[in-house]
């Protein structure tokens, strides 16, 4: 446990696989689900951070480049491997970027796509055997409020990655029900080291769409998390729930 956190032990047993945890929404999802009892294989490709937080929790840590479909294979059997199976899976590494679509080279666009979307589906499909193997689980994956209502330019690569991810993960629940739960969740701006300054400001800005006219915290997306990974949310499955202080309600 860990920040003076309270355990209700709603993870308790639960084997589960993160990745992005080595900083911001991943990294607070972590420790929460580490307070909340669970076993955790940690997936980064900062090596050196990942390191750090995984020692921090007593997690299995994997230094992974999740556009390298070999690493992803061979993480995911690690870490199931080192926790003696898998219960749950949390998708969280992403990448803002992209730009203007006339000046988008392909490659700025493949790379978007390529951590946002593609590596969630190989994540996804390395360890669905051993969901099934234990009997059934939980996936999670972070999409965004930009997949669901786009509020910037410049944003596109980004926001079509986050909308297929919503999609996908609403397929996935489809496919895998009734054994495996399958929800996306999507975070409004969330103060984490991805969030560009002019967003930021642009949600404390009075007349932005932002009803509650903050940023998140990153505890907060976490908290969302945990609620779709625990049994909390046991008849809960294809929902994107966002997290976006009120942004796309209305
Ligand atoms: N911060 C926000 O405002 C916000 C809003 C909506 C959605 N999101 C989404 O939340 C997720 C987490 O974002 P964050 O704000 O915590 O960002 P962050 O940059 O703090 O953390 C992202 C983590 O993913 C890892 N990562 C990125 N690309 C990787 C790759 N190719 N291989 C392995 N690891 C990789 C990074 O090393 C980093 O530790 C992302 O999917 C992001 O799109 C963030």
């Amino acid at each position: 446990m860990s920040h003076g956190q309270q355990s209700c032990n709603r993870l308790a047993e639960r084997r589960i696989l993160i990745t992005g945890a080595a900083s911001g929404i991943g990294l607070a999802t972590a420790r929460l689900f580490a307070a909340e009892d669970a076993h955790l294989a940690l997936l980064d490709r900062d090596r050196e951070a990942l390191e750090r937080i995984a020692s921090e929790l007593g997690a299995h840590a994997a230094a992974v480049e999740l556009t390298e479909e070999s690493q992803i294979r061979e993480a995911v059997a690690g870490s199931a491997s080192a926790l003696g199976g898998l219960d749950g899976v949390v998708n969280v590494a992403g990448i803002g970027g992209g730009t203007f679509v006339e000046s988008m080279r392909l490659d700025d666009w493949n790379r978007v796509l390529a951590v946002n979307l593609t590596a969630p589906f190989l994540v996804c499909r390395e360890a669905l055997p051993h969901l099934r193997h234990a009997g059934g689980g939980t996936i999670v994956n972070v999409a965004s409020g930009q997949g669901l209502l786009p509020s910037s330019p410049s944003l596109s690569a980004y926001a079509a990655s986050k909308g297929g991810l919503v999609t996908f993960s609403k397929a996935m629940a489809l496919e895998l029900a009734p054994e495996i739960r399958v929800n996306a969740i999507c975070p409004g701006v969330v103060d984490t080291p991805l969030l560009p300054a002019q967003m930021r400001a642009a949600a404390r800005a009075p007349g932005s769409g932002y009803a509650l006219k903050r940023v998140g915290e990153p505890e907060e997306i976490a908290a969302g998390i945990l609620f779709l990974t625990s049994r909390e949310s046991a008849f809960v499955t294809g929902i994107a729930l966002a997290v976006d202080g009120g942004r796309t309600y209305h």
